[in-house]
């Protein structure tokens, strides 16, 4: 084996050997190109045609490769034009970036080749140029909707977001894990599970054994196994693929969702849980704001407006069933249309085993807290964790769980100290940031009936 070291020389020997004798026309992003102040030497641009405008003395385009939600603007002779050069073709554009005169840019293209790489048939294609379709539309065509405005800035946004949520993480101490995706345990024991088995015969030791000896899941959290880790790490953080085995036909519920979920040993308060979701919160928010202050705009104006304002406090306690008590949906329809609210202590007997025990008499209550935000419901939910070794052996008896979660008992046996820890789901911060009404509208694929694309 080489070692990293060995390797990175290694590499670095061979691209010197590649390097070309001959510059060639430095290839920019869209979101590069309209950024510079000044470029000297041809570059080239590859993206997607939003716009051909051929006028009798210049043709006007505008391309877009992703990077931006503005497209740049490239100026040609009208002898640079082509049949295939449409709406919706792949090109690629060689030429000098300029000071544009117009006052909209800084710069634009100005053409000396274009080359069409892949012409788009634009009397099938279901986007025509400058339309604004309505979500509903675009959502019947998973393939090629990430070509529209909403839906790039969408997939910037949610790429943006998962790299800040990364740097908080990273920047407050935490360490990440990868969490398994197919386990043997129901962490929130609602059985809302998908059983993972395998169709491969040979590879079954017996015939109806199990491929892991035990009954497997895709995972509906990454907590328990979080919780190991932070007895060993401290703080520790996931961001994966979660399933949840629901009726996902509701505006805030998927079948398939990611989870940013974080671990912290060493703490007694519930406080402290939640001061670490109101800064992963802000953080993350401000930092999307921004990075991509016009994709989010974007949803601001176009999306957002058209969601019915869901001040009624009290339709969110009808959607959450019987999962809180009377003076919590008080306080709910006083608070929860305005700003969010954070609800702590629910009852015992709702909510599962390996939250901390209150003791508190007749009320009965587990130190749980759920972050509830207006129009989005749940974003957050966490607790303190179950650490008495009595109590949780107890509570896993009752169950008929011991057997199988005796190595979550081991951590209360080895080492153990109070901790506690929270998820949010990751959609449903988007939902929240961006004003969108169906969760499905901010995922790259959606799964609907009779997609074409699942
Ligand atoms: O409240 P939940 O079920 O909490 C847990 O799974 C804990 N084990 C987390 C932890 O303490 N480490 O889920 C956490 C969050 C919810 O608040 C919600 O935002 C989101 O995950 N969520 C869903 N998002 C989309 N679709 C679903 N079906 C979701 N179920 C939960
Ligand atoms: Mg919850």
């Amino acid at each position: 084996m080489l070692g990293a070291r060995c390797l990175l020389l290694a590499l670095r020997r061979c691209s010197s050997a590649l390097c070309l004798k001959h510059p060639q026309a430095a290839r920019l992003r869209v979101r590069e190109a309209l950024e510079a102040q000044e470029v000297s030497g041809d570059i080239k641009v590859q993206g997607w045609v939003h716009s051909v405008r051929s006028q009798k003395e210049i043709l006007f385009l505008h391309i877009n490769d992703g990077s931006s939600l503005e497209s740049l603007q490239v100026v040609a002779d009208p002898s640079l034009e082509n049949r295939d050069l449409t709406f919706g073709s792949a090109v690629e554009v060689q030429g000098k970036l300029v000071k544009s005169p117009h006052r909209m840019q800084n710069v634009e293209l100005k053409a000396e080749n274009i080359r069409v790489v892949g012409p788009c048939d634009t009397l099938m294609y279901p986007f025509k140029p400058r339309e604004r379709y309505p979500l509903e539309y675009s959502r019947q065509f998973p393939h090629l909707r990430c070509r529209t405005n909403m839906l790039s800035s969408l997939l910037r946004v949610r790429s943006e977001a998962t790299a800040a949520i990364h740097s908080f993480f990273k920047d407050n101490g935490y360490v990440h894990v990868h969490t398994p995706i197919i386990t043997s345990n129901d962490c929130e024991g609602a059985g809302e599970l998908f059983h993972v088995r395998t169709l491969n015969k040979a590879q079954q030791p017996r015939e109806n054994s199990l491929f892991f000896n035990v009954p497997a899941f895709l995972t509906v959290s990454g907590q328990l196994h979080l919780e190991v880790m932070a007895g060993a790490f401290t703080q520790v953080f996931t961001f994966g693929p979660t399933f949840r085995a629901e009726n996902s036909q509701s505006r805030r519920h998927l079948a398939e969702f990611y989870m940013i979920e974080a671990e912290i040993f060493f703490t007694e308060s519930l406080q402290d849980i939640i001061q670490v979701m109101e800064d992963l919160f802000k953080t993350a928010t401000s930092t999307v704001l921004s990075k991509c202050p016009q994709d989010v705009e974007l949803f601001h104006k176009y999306v957002s407006p058209a969601q019915k304002v869901r001040a009624d406090a009290e339709e969110q306690i009808q959607n959450w069933g019987n999962d809180l008590q009377t003076e919590h949906e008080k306080y709910l329809v006083k608070h929860c249309g305005e700003v969010p609210v954070f609800v702590i202590n629910y009852p015992y007997d709702l909510k599962p085993f390996y939250m901390w025990d209150n003791e508190d008499g007749p009320q009965h209550t587990v130190a749980a807290v759920d972050l509830l935000i207006p129009g989005v419901g749940e974003l957050c939910g966490g607790s303190l964790r179950e650490e008495r070794l009595d109590f949780l052996q107890s509570r896993l008896e009752g169950l008929g769980l011991s057997d199988a979660y005796q190595w979550y008992l081991d951590l209360r046996r080895f080492g153990s100290a109070p901790h506690g820890g929270f998820g949010m789901g990751f959609e449903r911060y988007l939902q929240c940031i961006l004003g969108v009404d169906n969760i499905k509208d901010v995922i790259p694929f959606p799964r609907f009936p009779h997609s074409c694309l699942l």
